[in-house]
């Protein structure tokens, strides 16, 4: 099995977490354009979607599925994202797209969150892919200072500005044993504006494509 392929077996296996005639939250990357693909041929058993990123909302706009604003759609059903890593506690690092902060929100305004990836994604511990920081431009120097006096080693993404007009230090060199603390040390930096740690707003659902088929972790029984 090809890593796509196992990436589009977690996607459509998150189609079973739809709540009829409701609203979906959709994230960002190459997981989600599966679920995207495949939600086409569900379109009419949902109200519509609120997308995380400019690229997610053409790409559902494309298939003839409604993107809604945020501010008009309420709680949503289900946020179905994925992730650049995840642990056994369904905590995850997520960014790697730059869609961090609209992930965060959408996630945060869902009822339920269901990530969706290949097995590879599956780390013991988070930290090895470089932790993306969203921040305000002024402020990517000194936040980088105080990146590295937490034993991190900043690097700022280059030519690329975020949706929201701001900047991304990926952050290197980190073991983050305790997700929770550290994406609360790092939001409370002033500049940042958030922090790719999904620790707070974990997922709830783990949907993890593999050759063996989907494996399916769920928040509470892999604690
Ligand atoms: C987007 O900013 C990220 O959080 C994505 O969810 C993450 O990069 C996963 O992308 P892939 O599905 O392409 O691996």
């Amino acid at each position: 099995m090809t890593q796509d392929e196992a990436k589009r077996a977690a996607a459509e296996a998150a189609l079973k977490y739809l709540v009829p005639g409701e609203v979906l939250g959709v994230g960002t990357g190459s997981t989600v354009n599966f679920f995207i693909d495949a939600l086409a041929a569900r379109k009419r058993d949902i109200r519509g979607a609120v997308s995380s990123s400019n690229a997610s909302s053409e790409r559902l706009q494309k298939l003839g599925i409604p993107v809604l604003d945020l501010n008009d759609a309420g709680t949503l059903s289900i946020y179905v994202d994925g992730a650049d890593e995840a642990n056994a506690q369904l905590q995850l690092i997520k960014g790697g797209g730059a869609a961090l902060t609209r992930e965060k929100i959408v996630a945060a305004a869902s009822r339920q969150f269901i990530c969706i990836a290949d097995e590879s994604k599956l780390v013991e511990v988070l930290g090895k892919f470089p932790l993306p920081v969203e921040v305000i431009p002024m402020a990517r120097s000194y936040v980088a200072r105080e990146l590295v006096q937490l034993g991190g080693q900043p690097k700022w993404r280059e030519g690329v500005v975020t949706d929201n007009g701001n900047v991304i230090l990926d952050v290197s060199g980190l073991q983050i044993f305790d997700p929770l603390q550290l994406e609360e040390q790092i939001g409370l930096l002033t500049g940042v504006v958030s922090v790719g740690l999904f620790a707070r707003r974990a997922a709830d659902v783990l949907l993890l494509g593999a050759a063996s088929g989907v494996r399916e972790l769920k928040a509470g029984s892999s604690r």
